[in-house]
Protein backbone atom coordinates (compact mmCIF):
# COMPACT_ATOMS: atom_id res chain seq x y z
CA UNK A 1 0.00 0.00 0.00
CA UNK A 2 1.67 3.44 -1.02
CA UNK A 3 2.63 5.99 2.05
CA UNK A 4 -0.66 8.10 2.59
CA UNK A 5 0.51 10.20 5.51
CA UNK A 6 -1.84 12.30 7.85
CA UNK A 7 -1.48 16.42 7.61
CA UNK A 8 -2.72 18.87 9.94
CA UNK A 9 -2.22 17.89 13.50
CA UNK A 10 -4.64 18.04 16.14
CA UNK A 11 -3.20 18.98 19.85
CA UNK A 12 -5.59 19.56 22.32
CA UNK A 13 -5.04 22.64 24.37
CA UNK A 14 -8.92 23.41 25.81
CA UNK A 15 -11.26 20.86 26.82
CA UNK A 16 -14.47 21.25 27.35
CA UNK A 17 -15.73 19.31 30.77
CA UNK A 18 -17.66 16.42 30.65
CA UNK A 19 -20.23 16.52 33.30
CA UNK A 20 -19.76 12.96 34.54
CA UNK A 21 -23.27 12.92 36.48
CA UNK A 22 -25.32 13.50 33.20
CA UNK A 23 -23.84 10.28 31.67
CA UNK A 24 -23.37 8.10 34.42
CA UNK A 25 -25.41 5.24 32.44
CA UNK A 26 -24.43 5.93 28.92
CA UNK A 27 -21.54 4.41 26.82
CA UNK A 28 -19.76 8.27 27.70
CA UNK A 29 -18.80 7.31 30.94
CA UNK A 30 -17.89 3.19 29.87
CA UNK A 31 -14.84 2.47 31.15
CA UNK A 32 -11.50 3.74 28.99
CA UNK A 33 -8.63 1.37 28.08
CA UNK A 34 -5.13 2.77 27.43
CA UNK A 35 -2.33 1.04 25.63
CA UNK A 36 1.40 1.88 27.16
CA UNK A 37 3.67 2.53 25.22
CA UNK A 38 7.68 2.33 26.20
CA UNK A 39 10.14 3.14 24.32
CA UNK A 40 13.03 1.48 25.36
CA UNK A 41 13.55 -1.97 25.41
CA UNK A 42 15.38 -2.56 28.62
CA UNK A 43 14.42 -4.70 31.64
CA UNK A 44 15.35 -1.97 34.03
CA UNK A 45 13.86 0.82 32.16
CA UNK A 46 12.58 3.73 34.11
CA UNK A 47 10.07 4.58 31.23
CA UNK A 48 8.57 1.22 31.91
CA UNK A 49 8.41 1.93 34.98
CA UNK A 50 6.71 5.13 34.91
CA UNK A 51 3.81 2.82 32.79
CA UNK A 52 3.60 0.73 35.47
CA UNK A 53 3.26 3.49 38.31
CA UNK A 54 0.46 4.91 35.92
CA UNK A 55 -1.58 1.84 36.15
CA UNK A 56 -1.75 1.74 39.92
CA UNK A 57 -2.21 5.66 39.25
CA UNK A 58 -5.26 5.29 37.36
CA UNK A 59 -8.67 7.06 37.72
CA UNK A 60 -11.43 4.75 38.55
CA UNK A 61 -12.66 3.02 35.09
CA UNK A 62 -9.45 3.59 33.54
CA UNK A 63 -7.19 0.18 32.40
CA UNK A 64 -3.67 0.61 31.17
CA UNK A 65 -2.24 -2.21 29.62
CA UNK A 66 1.29 -2.26 28.61
CA UNK A 67 2.68 -3.35 24.95
CA UNK A 68 6.04 -4.93 24.25
CA UNK A 69 8.33 -3.28 21.27
CA UNK A 70 10.88 -6.24 21.76
CA UNK A 71 9.24 -8.69 19.06
CA UNK A 72 8.73 -5.62 15.77
CA UNK A 73 11.50 -6.48 13.07
CA UNK A 74 12.38 -2.96 11.51
CA UNK A 75 10.25 -1.42 9.02
CA UNK A 76 11.21 -1.97 5.77
CA UNK A 77 8.62 -1.12 3.01
CA UNK A 78 10.31 -3.91 0.55
CA UNK A 79 8.85 -6.94 3.39
CA UNK A 80 5.84 -4.51 3.97
CA UNK A 81 4.73 -5.04 0.31
CA UNK A 82 5.95 -8.61 -0.47
CA UNK A 83 4.99 -10.29 3.20
CA UNK A 84 2.61 -7.73 4.73
CA UNK A 85 2.74 -7.35 8.57
CA UNK A 86 4.44 -9.98 10.92
CA UNK A 87 2.33 -11.34 13.92
CA UNK A 88 3.75 -8.87 16.24
CA UNK A 89 3.02 -5.94 14.05
CA UNK A 90 -0.78 -7.14 13.69
CA UNK A 91 -0.81 -7.55 17.32
CA UNK A 92 0.18 -4.40 17.88
CA UNK A 93 -1.31 -2.58 15.54
CA UNK A 94 -4.71 -4.50 16.90
CA UNK A 95 -3.93 -3.25 20.37
CA UNK A 96 -3.86 0.34 19.46
CA UNK A 97 -7.07 0.22 17.49
CA UNK A 98 -8.52 -1.80 20.65
CA UNK A 99 -7.44 1.35 23.17
CA UNK A 100 -8.70 3.97 23.33
CA UNK A 101 -6.08 6.14 23.78
CA UNK A 102 -2.01 5.66 24.04
CA UNK A 103 0.09 7.02 27.57
CA UNK A 104 3.27 6.99 25.86
CA UNK A 105 6.76 6.86 28.08
CA UNK A 106 9.50 8.12 25.37
CA UNK A 107 13.15 8.14 27.02
CA UNK A 108 16.00 10.18 25.27
CA UNK A 109 18.24 8.98 22.94
CA UNK A 110 20.94 11.56 21.24
CA UNK A 111 18.07 14.30 21.84
CA UNK A 112 15.16 12.42 20.46
CA UNK A 113 12.75 9.81 20.51
CA UNK A 114 14.42 6.30 20.40
CA UNK A 115 14.84 4.35 17.28
CA UNK A 116 12.53 1.49 18.60
CA UNK A 117 9.51 3.96 19.45
CA UNK A 118 10.07 5.46 16.15
CA UNK A 119 10.19 2.29 14.09
CA UNK A 120 6.94 1.09 16.15
CA UNK A 121 5.13 4.55 15.65
CA UNK A 122 5.86 3.99 11.58
CA UNK A 123 4.73 0.40 11.59
CA UNK A 124 1.80 2.01 13.33
CA UNK A 125 1.20 4.61 10.87
CA UNK A 126 0.64 2.38 7.91
CA UNK A 127 -2.66 2.89 6.26
CA UNK A 128 -2.91 6.60 6.35
CA UNK A 129 -6.30 7.29 7.58
CA UNK A 130 -7.33 4.24 8.22
CA UNK A 131 -3.76 4.08 10.21
CA UNK A 132 -4.85 2.54 14.09
CA UNK A 133 -3.24 6.03 15.28
CA UNK A 134 -4.76 8.06 13.43
CA UNK A 135 -6.82 10.23 15.77
CA UNK A 136 -6.04 8.97 18.96
CA UNK A 137 -6.36 10.06 22.28
CA UNK A 138 -2.15 10.70 23.34
CA UNK A 139 -0.38 11.32 26.73
CA UNK A 140 3.00 11.77 26.71
CA UNK A 141 5.66 11.54 29.83
CA UNK A 142 9.54 10.48 30.20
CA UNK A 143 12.45 9.91 32.67
CA UNK A 144 15.89 10.65 31.87
CA UNK A 145 18.46 13.48 31.34
CA UNK A 146 18.90 16.53 32.69
CA UNK A 147 15.88 17.87 31.00
CA UNK A 148 13.93 15.03 31.75
CA UNK A 149 13.51 14.34 28.25
CA UNK A 150 11.71 17.48 26.83
CA UNK A 151 13.63 17.82 23.60
CA UNK A 152 12.52 13.91 22.96
CA UNK A 153 9.13 14.84 23.89
CA UNK A 154 9.17 17.67 21.41
CA UNK A 155 9.95 15.30 18.39
CA UNK A 156 7.43 13.19 19.71
CA UNK A 157 4.90 15.20 19.45
CA UNK A 158 5.54 16.70 15.89
CA UNK A 159 5.81 12.94 15.12
CA UNK A 160 2.10 12.45 16.59
CA UNK A 161 1.02 15.34 15.10
CA UNK A 162 1.54 14.40 11.52
CA UNK A 163 -0.68 11.18 12.26
CA UNK A 164 -3.29 13.74 13.67
CA UNK A 165 -3.45 12.10 17.07
CA UNK A 166 -5.18 14.27 19.93
CA UNK A 167 -2.00 14.65 22.37
CA UNK A 168 -2.53 16.14 25.94
CA UNK A 169 -0.51 19.02 26.25
CA UNK A 170 -0.72 19.96 30.19
CA UNK A 171 1.09 19.18 32.35
CA UNK A 172 4.06 18.23 30.61
CA UNK A 173 5.56 15.11 32.44
CA UNK A 174 9.59 15.42 32.20
CA UNK A 175 11.10 13.98 35.29
CA UNK A 176 14.93 13.60 36.27
CA UNK A 177 17.18 12.18 38.65
CA UNK A 178 16.38 8.67 39.16
CA UNK A 179 17.95 8.13 42.56
CA UNK A 180 14.93 10.62 44.34
CA UNK A 181 11.79 9.38 41.89
CA UNK A 182 12.17 5.76 42.27
CA UNK A 183 13.12 3.13 44.92
CA UNK A 184 15.63 0.27 44.22
CA UNK A 185 12.41 -2.31 42.68
CA UNK A 186 11.91 0.96 40.47
CA UNK A 187 8.72 1.75 42.22
CA UNK A 188 7.69 6.14 41.51
CA UNK A 189 7.58 6.93 44.81
CA UNK A 190 8.17 10.70 44.49
CA UNK A 191 4.78 12.45 45.32
CA UNK A 192 5.12 14.93 42.62
CA UNK A 193 5.80 12.90 39.64
CA UNK A 194 2.68 10.87 40.96
CA UNK A 195 0.75 13.68 40.98
CA UNK A 196 1.86 15.01 37.72
CA UNK A 197 0.72 11.62 36.05
CA UNK A 198 -2.76 11.50 38.30
CA UNK A 199 -3.57 14.83 36.36
CA UNK A 200 -1.98 13.79 33.03
CA UNK A 201 -3.98 10.74 33.17
CA UNK A 202 -6.98 12.46 34.10
CA UNK A 203 -6.79 15.08 30.84
CA UNK A 204 -6.18 12.13 28.81
CA UNK A 205 -9.45 10.81 30.18
CA UNK A 206 -11.33 14.08 29.40
CA UNK A 207 -10.18 13.70 25.66
CA UNK A 208 -11.56 10.30 25.75
CA UNK A 209 -14.84 11.22 26.91
CA UNK A 210 -15.55 14.33 24.92
CA UNK A 211 -14.70 12.50 22.09
CA UNK A 212 -17.49 9.89 22.80
CA UNK A 213 -20.08 13.17 23.65
CA UNK A 214 -19.13 14.09 20.28
CA UNK A 215 -20.06 11.29 18.13
CA UNK A 216 -22.97 10.29 19.94
C1 LIG B 1 22.17 5.81 22.82
C2 LIG B 1 21.78 6.68 23.99
C3 LIG B 1 21.63 8.04 23.80
C4 LIG B 1 21.24 8.86 24.86
N1 LIG B 1 21.03 10.19 24.63
C5 LIG B 1 20.54 10.96 25.60
C6 LIG B 1 20.20 12.33 25.34
O1 LIG B 1 20.34 12.83 24.25
N2 LIG B 1 19.68 13.06 26.36
C7 LIG B 1 19.49 12.53 27.60
O2 LIG B 1 19.01 13.23 28.48
N3 LIG B 1 19.81 11.23 27.88
C8 LIG B 1 20.32 10.45 26.90
N4 LIG B 1 20.61 9.14 27.17
C9 LIG B 1 20.36 8.60 28.51
C10 LIG B 1 18.96 7.98 28.62
O3 LIG B 1 17.98 8.98 28.53
C11 LIG B 1 18.83 7.26 29.96
O4 LIG B 1 19.71 6.18 29.89
C12 LIG B 1 17.44 6.79 30.28
O5 LIG B 1 17.41 6.27 31.56
C13 LIG B 1 16.95 5.71 29.35
O6 LIG B 1 15.62 5.37 29.68
P1 LIG B 1 15.21 3.96 30.29
O7 LIG B 1 15.68 3.91 31.73
O8 LIG B 1 13.72 3.95 30.19
O9 LIG B 1 15.85 2.90 29.46
C14 LIG B 1 21.03 8.30 26.13
C15 LIG B 1 21.21 6.92 26.33
C16 LIG B 1 21.58 6.12 25.27
C17 LIG B 1 21.73 4.64 25.49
Amino acid sequence: MPYQGGAGGKETAVLPVVDASQHESTPIMEPISVLGISGSLRRESRNTALLRAAQDLAPDGMKIGIATLNDLPMYNWDDEQEHGHPDSVVAFRSAIADADALLIATPEYNYSVTGALKNALDWASRGGPDAPINDKPAAILGFGGRLGTSRSQEHLRLILRHNNLQVVTSPEVLITMADQKFDDDLNLVHDRSRDQIRRLLLALEEIVRRDRVASQ
